[in-house]
């Protein structure tokens, strides 16, 4: 059988997405957003929802949030390209509410797929609807960012050690200042980690 690259596969996936009528967001969304980056990167980002111009636009990460994330990454020299960035939900709640069960149990298989597909090495969770959802996925507690964050957390997924970072979401370090800088020494850490384990092989 012939083998389909991770962008085949993930491409399958997003086509899949963008039909999607699994919730009610496809009732009111424009454009879903199924992700992008970096097939075969080592990283892959995962946020809440798509907000306001990620729906206009269809991707995510492109509008207030993704300023701060990419202000962050550039700092601490870490190039959007080079990672996968996704969300919990593909499709933006209205008003930007929080994403509700029923939308979460839908939209959940896409996600669990992408990361299948990608089998990371580095998952970086950004707010509590990412985080919460890794941690169940890891079998760990998960009660607030602030508790888990300033770590790397080594679990096992997919047969394979992978590193999971909590930590806080770029729209809440937006006008925090302390929350900023403590997004950023997370990802200072993930940074860290990554050029360890570059240097190795
Ligand atoms: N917030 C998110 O969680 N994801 C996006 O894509 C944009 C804003």
């Amino acid at each position: 059988m012939k083998e389909t690259s991770k962008q085949q596969q993930l491409e399958a996936i997003a086509e899949e997405i963008r039909k999607c009528t699994k919730c009610n967001l496809a009732k009111t969304r424009s454009k879903a957003v199924p992700g992008e980056g970096n097939p075969d990167s080592q990283v892959v980002f995962i946020g809440e929802a798509p907000g306001y111009w990620e729906n206009v636009k269809g991707k995510p990460f492109v509008g207030a949030a993704g300023k701060i994330l990419d202000e962050v990454l550039g700092k601490i020299g870490i190039s959007r390209s080079e990672v996968f960035i996704t969300n919990v939900l593909k499709c933006r709640p209205p008003m930007n509410r929080d994403p509700r069960k029923a939308e979460v149990e839908a939209c959940i298989p896409y996600l669990d797929r992408q990361l299948e597909v990608m089998k990371p090495r580095f998952i970086v969770t950004l707010g509590r609807h990412s985080s919460a959802y890794i941690f169940s996925k890891i079998g760990k507690p998960f009660s607030s960012i602030s508790k888990v964050r300033g770590k790397l957390h080594v679990v096992n997924l997919w047969g394979s050690t992978v590193y999971v970072q909590p930590t806080f979401h770029p729209a809440a370090a937006l006008y925090n200042v302390e929350l900023k800088r403590d997004l950023e020494a997370d990802l200072r850490l993930l940074k860290h980690e990554l050029d360890r384990l570059q240097k190795r092989s």
